[in-house]
């Protein structure tokens, strides 16, 4: 069961405790070593230290905590951008820990009011006849699957962790269907066209959104988000930007977080961890832990260092993520108050399948008002693959096909503007329908935890993790 947690969770425990060994190197012990200080770890660090009373290592391979969140500030207009994680929403008692950190949220404004503007990226061509699917009729069919997802159940079958999701040949047959089999079942078609932007445009579908299962949709797509996404409770933001929210937890971590440092090598077994961490600048330290919480996502590269098993290989290697990519562009040839939405061209027959080929440019969107400043997401299908130079590649190959269709005006040799970028790396749905269904099924579900993907759940996920971790130590 434990091993089959590890697998699924993005934030992973593992029991151990730790006998020193001597080094050459400087030893540090330590309660529990937490891999990775985005959202999960960042905020187990904080709470096991200042709710537990216990000692942390956080080792974080980034120079600053805060994992998918990303602020920028306008200079010229004054305005903070959160181009990452950009809401939190209610979600039992999550949101109180901002008030813990002395940090307001404030509601998050309407968005800018923008003209949209369908264009296939890959042509550069404005689809003229382009009709959306009536937004009405997108917004209803996902009131009826979030009806359908609170009578059955799923939404505590899947939240915040899948703890409590039956066994193996007991999970209910809806989750284990393709979301496209599924709306189909229920007449529920166009929630799909309505999620998909939500979603990254189907961040590691590989183009086939359809086929994503409905138990893996639901972790991009959780019930509780649905409620934001619906606008039948409010979504907020950090006042000043969502990074201080990490900056915070960073000043009360102290020295306790290593930074631009991973895990090399490490020894696991009953008694404890021993991990060697090394920093960008070579330096190396050994930490002994008596517990290892992973709070990275399980793909085989970032979990290699950890000696993983035959079964655990196998198991991880099943994954399918893809790599997305959000960033705040500028160049003076696009349009103001406009988003342009990429939209393949046969949409224009069948707008509720908005769905396009990886890689793309899912959108290039103005900021409104005065600012120069567009913000713009990319995502490719293979983590490994579509790194950030070649994510602006997209990008400008869009601005220069567009130009040459005509969409926009002759670019006039000018260089597109990268003013903020974020490589989000590894993420999304990642997992078909087939491979779930691939043998090991019941491993999968009956290890219990994927927590589903919203900052607010995954807290409440750690909440319900830590208890059981420091309980055993
Ligand atoms: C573009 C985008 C927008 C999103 N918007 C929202 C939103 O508006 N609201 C919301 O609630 N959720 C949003 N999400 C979902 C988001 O994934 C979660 O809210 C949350 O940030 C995930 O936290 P995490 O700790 O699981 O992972 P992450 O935030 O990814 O944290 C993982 C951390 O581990 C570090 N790391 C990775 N590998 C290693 C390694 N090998 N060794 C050491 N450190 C490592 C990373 O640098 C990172 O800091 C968004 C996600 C993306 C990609
Ligand atoms: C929040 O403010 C209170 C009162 O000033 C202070 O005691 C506490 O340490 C602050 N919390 C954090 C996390 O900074
Ligand atoms: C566990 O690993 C540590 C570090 O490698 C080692 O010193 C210790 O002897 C091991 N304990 C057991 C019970 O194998
Ligand atoms: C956008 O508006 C600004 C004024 O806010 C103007 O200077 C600029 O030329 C406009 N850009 C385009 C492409 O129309």
């Amino acid at each position: 069961m434990r091993t089959m947690a590890f697998l699924q969770v993005p934030a992973v425990l593992l029991i151990l405790f730790a006998v020193a060994k001597t080094a050459a190197e400087q030893v540090v012990h330590t309660d529990v070593a937490i891999i990775g200080g985005g959202a999960s770890g960042a905020h187990a660090a904080f709470r096991l230290q200042e709710d537990f009373g216990k000692s942390v290592v956080l080792i974080e391979k980034q120079s600053i905590l805060g994992g998918h969140v990303d602020t920028y500030f306008d200079q010229q207009t004054g305005r903070i951008h959160d181009y990452g994680v950009q809401v939190y929403f209610p979600y039992e008692d999550a949101l109180d820990f901002f008030a813990r950190l002395n940090l307001t949220l404030l509601p998050n404004p309407p968005r800018a009011a923008n003209v949209a503007r369908f264009v296939e990226f890959s042509t550069g061509k404005e689809l003229a006849d382009f009709r959306p699917l009536d937004s009405q009729r997108g917004t209803e069919a996902v009131r009826k699957f979030l009806a359908l997802a609170t009578d059955k159940g799923y939404d505590k079958m899947t939240q915040p962790g899948y703890w409590n999701l039956p066994p193996g040949d007991s999970i209910p047959e809806d989750l284990l269907l393709p979301i496209g089999e599924l709306a189909k079942k229920y007449s529920i078609e166009p929630m799909l066209a309505a999620m998909y932007p939500s979603t990254g445009g189907g961040v590691g579908s590989r183009g086939d959104f359809n086929n994503v299962m409905t138990l893996t949709l639901m972790k991009s797509f959780p019930v509780a988000w649905i409620r934001a996404f619906l606008n039948d409770i409010e979504k907020f933001h950090v006042e000043g930007g969502n990074q201080r929210l990490f900056d915070t937890i960073a000043k009360r971590l102290g020295d306790s977080v290593f930074y631009d440092a991973v895990v090399t090598a490490a020894q696991r077994n009953e008694t404890g961890a021993y991990l060697t961490v090394e920093k960008r600048n070579g330096q190396k330290t050994i930490v002994v832990a008596k517990k290892l919480l992973l709070a990275v996502q399980p793909t085989l590269e970032n979990l290699a260092p950890f000696d993983l098993n035959q079964q655990e290989r196998s198991l991880f290697s099943k994954a399918k993520y893809g790599r997305s990519h959000t960033g705040i562009i500028s160049h003076s040839k696009l349009p103001n108050a406009t988003t342009l939405r990429n939209m393949p061209a046969a949409a224009v027959q069948n707008p509720a399948s908005p769905f396009l080929n990886t890689p793309f440019v899912l959108s290039i969107s103005h900021y409104g008002g005065t600012s120069k400043l567009y913000s713009v997401g990319a995502s490719g299908s293979d983590y490994g693959a579509f790194n950030e130079e070649e994510a602006q590649a997209t990008v400008r190959s869009a601005l220069e096909k567009m130009s040459e269709a005509g969409t926009l005006p002759n670019l006039e040799g000018e260089p597109l503007r990268v003013v903020a970028w974020s490589d989000h790396e590894v993420g999304g749905l990642g997992v078909s329908a087939g491979d779930m269904r691939d043998g090991k099924r019941s491993t999968w579900f009956t290890g219990g935890g994927v927590a589903a993907d919203f900052t607010p759940i995954l807290w409440k996920f750690n909440d319900d993790l830590l208890p059981r971790m420091v309980e055993k130590m």
